[in-house]
């Protein structure tokens, strides 16, 4: 079976030290621990409030990341500057308005079309893949093979939402959509709401999974278990 690349997301650890203006705990060495411990990348979204991580963060994280680093976020015209700057392995765009409690839904990658050409464009000519977040509906994938994506991220929080009633139905269409992505050579990735209970099945069902990225559950999770043992109870569900 492929193994599928655990990325995780670091902004709860940000949103921690944020609350008491200090550098606790350190977010580079937070990043540098997660790979010790086996993470395969490190996300992060920087929000136009920066309530979690900070722009000034990220040239710090790209000189930090070892394995891949993957920066997602709605393109607006700072974030598109900071990232083409900080030239990340990835960037994963989101369309999270300004106050945005979390990214809630993907793209419409026909609306967008030629706001995401450019934009798509213009990372890829720093070197950085693209991966559009969408939710798992084949229209939305078309569209983003159509914008130039290298990937595409299936927004999984409805998929987490149906899980626990009916497995084979929160999935039936994220398996549908990877064969489709797969078959226009789009890489397919997937988050959002992603957890120890749910994502073996995610895997298992969803055929050519290339990653994850898992911020929320995983740091709860680390309260529990710490932040090394955790990283690994993922990857056990992923190998
Ligand atoms: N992918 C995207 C595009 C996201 O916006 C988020 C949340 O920041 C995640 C993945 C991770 O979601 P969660 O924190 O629920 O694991």
């Amino acid at each position: 079976m492929e193994s599928v690349r655990l990325s995780v997301n670091i902004n709860k650890i940000a949103l921690i030290r944020n609350s008491r203006g200090a550098n606790l705990p350190d977010l580079t060495q937070i990043a540098r621990d997660c790979e010790a411990f086996g993470a395969q990348g490190i996300t992060v979204h920087p929000r136009p409030d920066e309530r979690h991580v900070r722009f000034d963060d990220l040239p710090l994280l790209k000189a930090t990341v070892r394995t891949e680093f993957n920066i997602e976020g709605n393109p607006d015209p700072r974030f598109l500057r900071e990232v083409m700057l900080v030239k990340p392995h990835q960037a994963t765009l989101v369309p999270d308005g300004p106050q945005a409690l979390t990214s809630d839904q993907g793209w419409d990658t026909a609306k967008y079309h030629d706001f995401l050409v450019d934009v798509v464009a213009q990372l890829q000519s720093v070197g950085t893949r693209v991966s559009i977040f969408v939710d798992a509906e084949e229209r939305f994938v078309e569209g983003a093979k159509r914008v130039g994506a290298d990937r595409i991220e299936f927004y999984t929080g409805h998929y987490a939402k149906i899980f626990s009633q009916d497995p084979q139905k929160a999935v039936d269409n994220h398996v549908r959509c990877a064969k489709l992505a797969t078959e226009l050579g789009l890489g397919v990735n997937a988050g959002h709401d992603l957890n120890l209970k749910n994502l073996k099945f995610y895997k298992e069902q969803v055929k050519g999974l290339m990653e994850v990225s898992i911020g929320h559950a995983l740091v709860c999770d680390a309260l529990y278990y710490g932040l090394q043992n955790t990283i690994q109870m993922y990857l056990r569900q992923l190998n």
